[in-house]
């Protein structure tokens, strides 16, 4: 298996916090590939969701043990009673039913998010066979928020041909942020990258820099930027260190020579390595450009801002993918 060399930097930080993942999606050959390399590796202890003979089979004929690995199929678990009614108390107010919670707990989602929410694991990563938004739901309705006031967003990781790592954000959830939705898309953003060893400089792009462009566009972005500025002055940000300006263009945000011209005396144009798109447009349709004509790497959507991590994968996402996601997911445990 090739796993690249920023993934590798991970692996190594993610064996030493000792975290078990569940990958819900054990029909498929990825996930179970993916959970014996990160299994080997001591990255976590895994627990697969899915037909327990089956599994094992797939695992006989490759010739691989279940050392730090549990099979568990989520009917015949004997925790599936407490399950249902941890979920039916958690959506009650929301409508569900009983019944209702007695079926949905057997989705392999819910399942493997009501885990998390029990204390039974510390993470998840789906996504492989299914979309975004059935990865995300369960998440969004039983792990919540780690802020009151704040929404969970998605961050991508990127390595750009020159070596250089980037965070993009928010390019998967929030669909049109308001500014103060975009001042906190900015700030979780900032403390995933501390999560992964990284020092935030982060740009709130835009097709203007310092007002040279019209637009209400630019004055969500630039309202956007005061927000936070001003929110990184409360004392939990006090040490770390995060830089934040706005409102910038890409190339302002990116290029020393650019952002002489255009934005002189900015603390991080010229060397952002956080990129905060506008809307979801502009980072969705960024970052695949990205990937697809700048040839960068790109490991997410990654969620940030919920109580436990739960992370998405690509469909069309390879074993290597999973066992990149599996070390994120471990980082993102830390407080
Ligand atoms: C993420 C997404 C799937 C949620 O949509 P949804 O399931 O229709 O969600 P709803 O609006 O019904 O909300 C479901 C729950 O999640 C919560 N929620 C929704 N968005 C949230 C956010 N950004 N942060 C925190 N909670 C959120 C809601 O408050 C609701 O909670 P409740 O049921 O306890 O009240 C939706 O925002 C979406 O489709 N985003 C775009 C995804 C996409 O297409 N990405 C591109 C490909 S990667």
């Amino acid at each position: 298996m090739k796993i690249s060399p920023y993934i590798e930097s991970l692996i190594e930080k993610a064996g030493k916090l000792n975290k078990t993942i569940v990958l819900p999606e054990g029909e498929d050959e990825r996930v179970l590939q993916a959970a014996h390399e990160a299994a080997e590796r001591k990255i976590a202890r895994l627990i697969i969701l899915g037909n327990p003979e089956e599994i094992k089979t797939y695992f006989d004929k490759q010739g691989w043990g279940l050392d730090g690995i549990e099979l568990l199929d989520p009917a015949k678990s004997p925790k599936l009673g407490d399950y249902a009614r941890l979920l039916f108390e958690l959506r009650k107010e929301k409508g569900m039913t009983e019944e209702e919670a007695a079926k949905t707990v057997l989705i392999p989602n819910y399942f493997g998010t009501l885990m998390i929410k029990a204390g039974d694991a510390d993470g998840m990563v789906s996504g492989a066979n299914h979309s975004t938004a059935d990865t995300v739901r369960p998440a969004l309705q039983i792990i919540k928020s780690a802020h009151k006031d704040r929404g969970v967003s998605a961050l991508f990781i990127m390595v750009a041909q020159n070596g250089k790592t980037y965070y993009l954000s928010d390019c998967a959830i929030n669909i049109n942020p308001t500014a103060k939705e975009l001042a906190d898309i900015a700030l979780s953003s900032a403390e995933s990258v501390i999560q992964f060893g990284g020092a935030p400089e982060i740009a709130m792009l835009s097709y203007s820099t310092y007002g040279s462009g019209k637009g209400e566009g630019a004055d969500k972005v630039r309202e956007a930027t005061a927000l936070a500025k001003e929110a990184l002055k409360a004392p939990e940000y006090a040490a770390m260190n995060i830089k934040l300006d706005g409102e910038l263009q890409a190339d302002a945000a990116l290029d020393a020579v650019v952002a002489r011209k255009k934005a002189s005396g900015s603390d991080v144009a010229g060397h952002a390595n956080v990129l905060i798109f506008p809307n979801i447009e502009a980072g969705n349709i960024g970052y695949k450009l990205l990937q697809r004509l700048g040839g960068a790497e790109m490991y997410g959507p990654l969620l940030q801002g919920l109580n436990a991590p739960i992370n998405d994968l690509s469909r069309g996402c390879f074993a290597e993918d999973i066992v990149g996601v599996i070390a994120i997911t471990v980082l993102q445990t830390q407080k």
